[in-house]
């Protein structure tokens, strides 16, 4: 029997569901995405959520839009303005993953280019489509390779002789991305060679990525796992010899400084201290060359009730499932980063779809422009 695999976004022409991760794991309920608004409600209350799955939810957004409104637009140059529009909107949403500006940069210049060709609005929409629905097809066989790449790589840095054991923070996998993932995707593949012991995911506080999207993927792939709450992650290291910490990213500077979920900074010093390897998995549409440190990333500052309030269920008490606890004292003040940058100088190495990124011998830093070929 072959296991269905996790889906975050469904789509055909004219129809975009996705699946309200805010009610992971607890309910699968798709909800319907009927345009740009929609889009940016879903992506800023992190129904959907996860670099990839942002910017891919973002684009195909427009395009069920189109569907609905692109034969009220009157020529070239009123869709060319709404195309525009709408992507400004949209990537109002998040301001920390870089893939939604980089999909609404490409997307821009795709339908430029259609726009100068043709004097119809339907084949600037339809070239927007075809690029849009593209991406969706695009970043799954990216994840596949940067599996792929990954695991070769901390197969050929780990100590052959001792079982291996991973950790990951956040969510990474199918449910962040069009599919199988980054971080969680080189776990899928380490697994998937037979050599993999253990994966441990933290908890991700404040907003459970861990917990309940990452611990969800591990248990339906089958993927032998513990869930660890953050706080124990040095324990953990000191403990158990865990060869790799693999994360995903929303910002790779061009020097390799890489935003990533709050809490990941503090993963890579352990990394350092314990002598694992703390490999950054990451799409080159998350690698950013137009700045050129951590320090020019837009760190996103979410709302305090995340930290101050707990959603949950009582296990016999399913209607409770979008009930909150208050677990914070009422009064104190909160401070809640979604993100934070790691600098490179703690990472080993990048892993991409197009191969794995490295620092040169001696050097702190990473060259990710002359790897991606400077574009
Ligand atoms: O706030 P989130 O859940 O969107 O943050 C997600 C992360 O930080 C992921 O690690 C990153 O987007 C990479 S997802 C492949």
């Amino acid at each position: 029997m072959v296991t269905p695999t996790l889906e975050a976004i469904r789509y055909k022409r004219g129809e975009l569901l996705i699946l309200d991760q805010l009610l992971l794991p607890h309910e699968t309920v798709y909800i319907p995405i009927n345009g740009i608004k929609d889009g940016h409600s879903a992506i800023k209350t992190m129904q959907v959520r996860g670099a990839p799955a942002i910017a891919i939810v973002a684009a195909l957004s427009l395009c069920i839009e189109l569907f609905h409104k692109g034969e009220t637009l009157a020529d070239t140059a009123a869709t060319l303005a709404f195309i525009e529009e709408s992507l400004q909107y949209l990537k109002t949403s998040r301001p920390t993953a870089v893939n939604l500006f980089d999909a609404a940069q490409k997307l821009w210049k795709t339908t430029q280019a259609a726009a100068a060709q043709t004097v119809s609005p339907k084949d600037v929409i339809n070239a927007y489509v075809d690029a849009a629905e593209q991406m969706l097809t695009d970043d799954v066989q990216d994840n596949k390779n940067i599996g792929k790449y990954g695991a070769e790589y901390i197969l050929n840095h780990a100590s052959p002789s001792t079982p291996l054991k991973v950790l990951t923070h956040c969510n990474t996998g199918s449910l962040a991305t069009a599919g199988y993932g980054t971080a969680l995707g080189i776990i899928r593949s380490l697994h998937a060679t037979g050599r993999l012991e253990h994966a441990y995911c933290t908890e991700t506080r404040p907003y459970n990525q861990g917990s309940r999207l990452t611990a969800y993927e591990l248990v339906y792939d089958n993927i032998p796992a513990t869930l660890v709450c953050d706080s124990m992650a040095s324990a953990l290291l000191r403990q158990e010899k865990v060869a790799a910490i693999i994360v995903g990213a929303d910002r790779v500077a061009a020097n390799g400084d890489t935003a990533n979920k709050i809490g990941t900074y503090q993963l890579a010093i352990t990394a350092k201290h314990h002598g694992a390897l703390f490999i950054v998995a990451a799409p080159s549409t998350s690698v950013d060359l137009s700045i050129a440190s951590g320090d020019e990333i837009p760190i996103e500052q979410r709302p305090p009730q995340e930290v101050s309030l707990v959603r949950g269920i009582l296990p016999d008490e399913p209607q409770l499932v979008a009930k909150t606890v208050q677990v914070a004292a009422k009064g104190i003040n909160i401070w809640n980063p979604s993100f934070d940058v790691t600098p490179a100088s703690l990472i080993t190495a990048i892993a991409t779809e197009k191969g794995v990124v490295t620092k040169k011998d001696g050097e702190s830093q990473f060259d990710m422009r002359t790897f991606l070929g400077g574009n």
